[in-house]
C-alpha cells in the first residue's frame, strides 16, 4: 500500500469561490477518490486562508474582527465543497491554533539551521494611512514586462517582485505616493537553494508543463532570497522577541498548511501523518493541486521549506491549471464578471459542474466556461450518452424482466476491453491527464450505446427473450463498471447507479453483479435542461455586471 498525499490549494478567504477557482482544485478530488477506490492510503487536505491583508481591511471596514470575517466565507467554501463533493480527509483554516504552532515550529526550525537570517530592509509605507504597506498594497508598472503589477507579483509575466522594485508606485488605499522606511525582517536564504532545486525541479516527473516552465525561468534568473516577515497585524506571529508587531510573511505560512493540517488530520482520526511525509517511513507520492499563479510557491518555496527544515517529502506531482475565461472573457470578481460557486450549485447538479470543469477545464491551456458548452456538455455527454445508456438497459429490465437482472455471461472481450480501461483510465489519472481520461470513458460509453442499438433487444424481446437477456446482463456488467470508472469524476450519479444496483463501494478492478438480483426502483439520474436556460443564464450574468 502506498501513502498518496493530496494538497489542494487553500483559497483566500475573503470572497466568495468562482468556478475558475473550483476548476483549479477539482483534480485533487478525482485523484483522491480514484485513489482511494485503488486501495491506497490517501490524505486529501486543504484549508482556508484566513490570513493576509485583504482579510484584515475588508474586516476593519465592517468593523468586526479579522476571523469572524474570514470564517464566513470559510463556511461557505466549506459548504460549496460538500455540495461539490470533494472528499477533503480534513478542510481546516489557518487562523487555527494548530496551523499556527506548525508555522512557528517550521520557522523557528529554518532559523536554528541556518536558513533564515535577520536584515534591515526599506519598506514602503504610507504616510498618509500611517502604515506598512503590505506588498499587495503597492501597485505600479513591472520592471520586467511593463504592465501593471502588484507589489507581490506580476500577473502577466509571473514575476515575484518586492514593492520597491516596481515603477510609479502608489498605495492602494489611498492612491498616494508611498515612501520608504527602515524595519527589521527574516529574509528565507532561497539563494542557497539554488543547486538542489534545480536538481529537484530537472529530475521532476508528472509535473504540468506550466509549472515545469514557470520553474525553470525562475532558477534561470537565479533565486533570489526572499522576505519570510511582514508588517502585519493578522496573521501568525512570528515567534522571537522584538518582532511583536511583525507576522510570518503568508507565503512561507500559507504552504506550511499542507503540514499543520496533516498533522491535524492525525490528532483528529488517531492515524499517523508521518508516512505521508517523512522520508525513510515508506511509498509516498504527494500531489499538489493548484492554479498557474501558485505554482513558485509550490515548486520552489514550499521545497526549499522542506528541504532547509530537514528529513520531509517533497512534492512529487504539480497540477497546476491554465486559467479558465467566462464567455471568452477573462474572469473579474471586482466587475463581477463572474460565475459564482454557491449561485451555481443553487440551479445546478454538481455532478454536471464536475463533468463540464474536468471535459472542458484549463488543465493544459486556458479554456472556456459558457453557458452554451455547459448546458451542451449536459444534455449531450451526460444525459444523451450516460444516462441514456443507463436508463433505457436498467428500465428495459424492470420492463420485461420484472427487475431483475437476466441470465448470461459478459464475453471475454468486454471483459479485456473494461480491464484495459480501467488500466488506462488509471495511468492517465495519475499522470494528472484527467481529460483524457474522462474522454476514454466515454469513448467506451459510445461503444457500449452501439452494443446496444446493434443487438436490439427491443427487437430481440420478441422472438428470443434469451438473447434479449444477454444482452441486458452484459449492459448491466457494463453500467457496473462505468459506475467504478467514473466515480472519481462524477460520484454522485455513480453512487445512485450502485445503489439501483446494489453494488458495495467501488473498486479500481472489473466488478460484476450476479443474474437474478433484483434491482432497486430506478429514478432518473439526469434530467434535461431546457435550451432557453442558456439565454436566460447569459442575461442574468450580463444584468449582473457592474
Ligand atoms: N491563498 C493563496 C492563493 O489563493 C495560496 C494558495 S495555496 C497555498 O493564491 F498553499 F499556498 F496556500
Ligand atoms: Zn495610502
Amino acid at each position: 500500500m502506498k501513502h498518496i498525499f493530496i494538497g489542494g490549494a487553500w483559497p483566500y478567504a475573503n470572497g466568495s469561490l468562482h468556478l475558475g477557482r473550483l476548476a483549479s482544485l477539482l483534480p485533487g478530488d478525482v485523484l483522491a477518490r480514484y485513489f482511494r477506490s485503488k486501495g491506497e492510503k490517501v490524505l486529501y487536505v486543504s484549508g482556508s486562508d484566513c490570513h493576509g491583508t485583504p482579510v484584515a481591511v475588508q474586516a476593519g471596514q465592517e468593523g468586526i474582527e479579522p476571523g469572524e470575517f474570514a470564517g464566513r466565507y470559510h463556511e461557505e467554501f466549506a459548504a460549496c465543497f460538500e455540495k461539490m463533493g470533494f472528499s477533503y480527509d480534513l478542510y481546516t483554516r489557518t487562523d487555527r491554533p494548530a496551523h499556527h504552532a506548525t508555522a512557528q515550529e517550521l520557522f523557528l526550525r529554518l532559523l536554528e539551521r541556518g536558513y533564515l537570517y535577520p536584515k534591515t530592509v526599506l519598506q514602503t509605507y504610507c504616510e498618509t494611512d500611517r502604515r506598512f504597506l503590505p506588498d499587495r498594497y503597492v501597485e505600479g508598472i513591472c520592471p520586467v514586462c511593463g504592465k501593471r503589477a502588484r507589489g507581490d507579483q506580476c500577473d502577466d509575466c509571473q514575476t515575484l517582485l518586492e514593492p520597491s522594485e516596481l515603477k510609479e508606485r502608489i498605495c492602494k488605499l489611498c492612491g498616494n505616493a508611498p515612501v520608504e522606511r527602515p524595519t527589521e525582517h527574516y529574509y528565507l536564504a532561497l539563494s542557497r537553494f539554488q543547486e538542489e532545486l534545480s536538481r529537484y525541479a530537472g529530475q521532476a516527473e508528472g509535473w504540468r508543463d506550466n509549472a515545469g516552465k514557470i520553474t525553470k525561468r525562475y532558477l534561470e534568473e537565479g533565486l533570489q532570497d526572499r522576505a519570510a516577515t511582514r508588517d502585519l497585524a493578522w496573521g501568525v506571529d512570528v515567534p522571537l522577541p522584538g518582532f511583536e508587531d511583525k507576522k510570518i510573511y503568508v507565503w512561507i505560512e500559507a504552504v506550511s498548511g499542507y503540514l499543520s493540517a496533516s498533522k491535524q488530520w492525525a490528532a483528529q482520526s488517531g492515524e499517523r501523518w508521518e508516512p505521508f511525509w517523512v522520508e525513510g517511513e515508506g511509498e509516498m507520492t504527494s500531489y499538489y493541486v493548484h492554479g498557474k499563479d501558485n505554482v513558485p510557491f509550490h515548486t520552489l518555496i514550499w521545497p526549499a521549506i522542506l528541504l532547509g527544515a530537514g528529513g520531509l517529502h517533497l512534492p512529487d506531482r504539480i497540477l497546476s491549471c491554465e486559467h479558465l475565461t467566462l464567455e471568452g472573457r477573462k474572469f473579474s470578481t471586482s466587475r463581477n464578471w463572474a460565475v459564482w460557486v454557491p449561485d451555481l450549485l443553487a440551479r445546478y447538479e454538481p455532478d454536471s459542474i464536475r463533468y463540464f470543469l474536468i471535459a472542458n477545464g484549463p488543465e493544459h491551456r486556458d479554456a472556456d466556461f459558457s453557458w452554451r458548452e455547459f448546458i451542451h456538455s449536459h444534455n449531450g455527454e451526460l444525459l444523451g450518452a450516460f444516462g441514456n445508456f443507463v436508463q433505457r438497459t436498467l428500465a428495459f429490465v424492470h420492463k420485461s424482466f420484472d427487475g431483475s437482472i437476466p441470465e448470461g455471461e459478459l464475453p471475454a472481450r468486454w471483459k479485456t476491453s473494461l480491464e484495459e480501461l480501467y488500466r488506462s483510465t488509471g495511468n492517465l489519472i495519475e499522470a494528472g491527464r484527467l481529460k483524457e481520461a474522462l474522454e476514454g470513458v466515454f469513448a467506451f460509453v459510445r461503444k457500449a450505446n452501439k452494443y446496444f442499438d446493434e443487438q436490439k433487444p427491443w427487437l430481440q424481446i420478441k422472438d428470443n427473450r434469451e438473447a434479449c437477456g444477454v444482452t441486458l446482463h452484459n449492459c448491466v456488467q457494463i453500467i457496473a463498471n462505468l459506475s467504478s470508472l467514473l466515480m472519481p469524476f462524477i460520484p454522485f450519479s455513480c453512487r445512485r447507479i450502485q445503489e439501483f444496483l446494489s453494488l458495495p463501494e467501488p473498486e479500481w478492478q472489473i466488478v460484476l453483479v450476479p443474474a437474478g438480483r433484483k434491482l432497486t426502483a430506478l429514478a432518473l439520474l439526469f434530467e434535461r435542461i431546457e435550451s432557453s436556460r442558456i439565454a436566460e443564464e447569459t442575461e442574468r450574468l450580463l444584468a449582473k455586471l457592474t
